[in-house]
């Protein structure tokens, strides 16, 4: 396993680290899920990512109980914010900034987390407000550093510069093979301004394994097949020029002696702006796969080529 700095921060994280999003949220039964979380750190996976909104404080109880007895420097625990809680719990008001960290933190068991995220930019709340909350929380050693996920670029440059208060060190956004969206205008800003990368999806929820074959049922035990996870995935039975595109990459990750996802993990990290591939793991074995991306060491020319294959299914994306 590989670690790298995030941002300007003296954080040092796992490049391959694990979410809980629709998985241990509900999704996977609870016993399973409290078995990856400490496989993954086990086998040296040290970021783990949450959020207040993952099955309405599900994930983080689930975390907290799969964490508890662990030393707490041993691993770099990330939540995040914004979302409706309830009715009038949302946002990012200096309110619910001191409510809904005090919150995570009684359900994780912890007394700080090392990244607390605002989950979406909140246009309804003055940026100066969000941003002096979230000082004060760090400064009473709620939170280490903070972050955002998927801002207007306009709202990260405007947070940058204004003074007085704690810089962001990280980004959260979608970025795989088959999103890359954010190349266009957050990370070089970013990278310019001291903030890395911890990116979502980074396997498109599975998609990039390989495992969803054009004009077949999704395998069964899948995502896609899951009455809790499978909504976001609702569409593939449409997307068979997406996953025909997939399927033509195996050559590629072969001659790197790679699996699929191990190929598509691999090509989110040779971006130097990203310090961590968020995965999610339905089980431990997925971790070993996923972890090898961690130490491969890819010819450039494959991903140029995976890029080319790739490039008439983006926009499908
Ligand atoms: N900031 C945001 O707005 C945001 C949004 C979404 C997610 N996130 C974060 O990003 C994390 C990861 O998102 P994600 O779960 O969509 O990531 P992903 O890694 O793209 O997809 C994970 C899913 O793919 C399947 N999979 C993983 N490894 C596999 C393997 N080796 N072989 C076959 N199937 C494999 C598993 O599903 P099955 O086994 O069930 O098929 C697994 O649950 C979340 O948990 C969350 O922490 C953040």
């Amino acid at each position: 396993m590989k670690y790298r700095k995030l941002g300007s921060s003296d954080l040092i994280v796992s490049d391959i680290s694990l979410g809980s999003w629709l998985t241990y949220s509900g999704g996977v039964e609870k016993a399973q899920s409290i078995a990856c979380v400490k496989h993954a750190l086990a086998q040296g996976i040290t970021l783990i990512d949450t959020a207040n909104i993952y099955g309405k404080g599900a994930a983080e109880t689930v975390l907290g109980e799969a964490l508890a007895g662990v030393k707490r420097d041993s691993y770099v625990l990330a939540t995040k914010l914004f979302f409706p809680m309830t009715e009038t719990d949302r946002g990012l008001s200096r309110g619910q900034i001191h409510k809904q960290i005090d919150a995570s933190l009684k359900r994780l068991r912890v007394d700080y987390v090392d990244l607390y995220q605002c989950h979406r930019h909140d246009p309804e709340t003055p940026l100066e407000e969000t941003m002096q909350a979230l000082s004060e929380i760090v400064r009473a050693g709620k939170a280490r550093y903070i972050g955002f996920s998927e801002w207007p670029v306009e709202a990260i440059r405007a947070a940058i510069e204004m003074a007085g208060v704690e810089k962001f060190v990280s980004s959260q956004p979608q970025y795989s093979m088959i999103w890359r969206r954010p190349e266009e205008q957050v990370i070089p800003l970013c990278a310019a301004h001291g903030i890395s990368q911890i990116v979502w999806s980074p396997l498109g929820q599975g998609i990039l394994t390989g495992k969803y074959l054009p004009g077949a049922p999704p395998p069964a035990g899948s995502r896609a097949t899951s009455a809790t996870m499978g909504h976001f995935l609702a569409d593939i039975g449409t997307r068979g020029a997406l996953l025909e595109a997939v399927q033509a990459l195996r050559p590629l990750a072969q001659s790197a002696g790679l699996t699929l996802a191990q190929f598509a993990l691999a090509w989110v990290l040779r971006e130097p702006n990203v310090a961590s591939a968020i995965i999610g793991a339905s089980r431990p074995e997925q971790i070993d796969e996923n972890i090898v991306a961690s130490d491969a060491v890819v010819d450039p020319d494959l991903f140029r080529e995976a890029d080319a294959i790739l490039a008439p299914v983006q926009k499908a994306a």
